[in-house]
């Protein structure tokens, strides 16, 4: 009896201990299953960062570096014209990048007269005539008036909102005792284009170029702009009389800007002009009158969408 008590006492501890070991090997497996499964997790990750690490960078992404990825700053950055920012850059080490853009954007990387579009906002205040925007030879804005002859040399057209403005604008310099009169405002296709010959063959076109547009370049023929003087001095002195100074004052509460001066000739490509006035609206030119800048500037930062 106790012979077999002891055997079956010994088959109790075997069967225990088959049991313990296959606890412990199970326990061993699974311990190193999660380890492992970790390990491959962490694998993935680290295959994650390594790859970071050792990320090659596209072309695009390339080129976005080189110009400091302003994309993500400005909305007016256009992907496609990357190439032409670079080649700019590469020209102009010194220029700030934001300058680049907006520089590229109104197309100084071009030689004027080329590159060259149909005029955009056509018919609004917004319009941009430059040259690299031009009009159509039949173009002829709506709403032409005749400005009050008292503020006036002789019969001259504008648009009615900009006919309106000037005229507030001259009355009240009157009554401050300043003469603002328009000499020159809607000018025709034809005419422009007889009046830009004229100076060609008097002056040869790169001269005449830097002060007079050719036909379906010039603002006149938008109908919103006007060359002016002050009834005594002839206009190209109007730069130097108090008029000029009260027009720097005040012009912009009635929505004119003054359109090109000797600071922005490289972007406009004309001359100082103190007398050529452009209307573009209360908003626009308060906007410009506080942050001075060309209309070409403010084009490409607010409306080329
Ligand atoms: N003088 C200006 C630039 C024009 O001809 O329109
Ligand atoms: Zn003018």
């Amino acid at each position: 009896m106790a012979k077999s008590s002891k055997k079956k006492n010994d088959v109790l501890f075997i069967g225990g201990l088959v049991i313990a070991i296959v606890v412990v090997l199970g326990l061993s497996f699974s311990i190193l299953y999660n380890d492992n499964f970790k390990d491959s997790d962490n694998d993935t990750n680290s295959n994650e960062s390594k790859d970071e690490v050792v990320h090659v960078p596209s072309e695009e992404e390339l080129k976005l570096e080189k110009l400091e990825n302003i994309n993500e700053k400005l909305d007016f950055f256009k992907m496609e014209y990357i190439d032409r920012y670079l080649a700019y850059k590469e020209k102009n080490p010194n220029l700030d990048i934001e300058k680049i853009i907006v520089y590229v954007n109104i197309g100084l990387d071009q030689q004027f007269y080329t590159n060259v579009h149909d005029s955009p906002n056509q018919d609004t205040n917004k319009i941009l005539v430059n040259k690299y925007n031009k009009l159509a030879s039949d173009f002829v804005p709506s709403g032409l008036e005749e400005i009050n002859p008292n503020y006036s040399s002789g019969k001259k057209m504008l648009e009615r909102n900009a006919r309106i403005a000037f005229e507030n604008l001259a009355k009240d310099a009157q009554s401050e005792g300043f003469n603002i009169r328009a000499v020159s405002t809607y000018r025709s296709y034809e005419y422009q284009e007889n009046l830009y010959s004229n100076y060609v063959k008097m002056d040869g076109v790169e001269n005449a170029d830097t002060y007079s547009a050719r036909a379906g370049y010039s603002e006149h023929q938008t109908g919103l702009a006007m060359d002016v003087d002050n009834k005594v001095s002839a206009y190209t002195d109007f730069g130097n009389t108090r008029e000029f100074d009260w027009m720097q004052e005040n012009a912009y509460k009635y929505g004119f800007i003054l359109r090109y001066t000797k600071e922005n000739e490289f972007i406009t490509g004309y001359q100082n002009e103190p007398w050529h006035y452009r209307y573009v609206g209360v908003e626009i030119a308060t906007y410009i009158h506080n942050n001075p800048m060309t209309y070409e500037e403010y084009f490409v930062r607010f409306l080329d969408k």
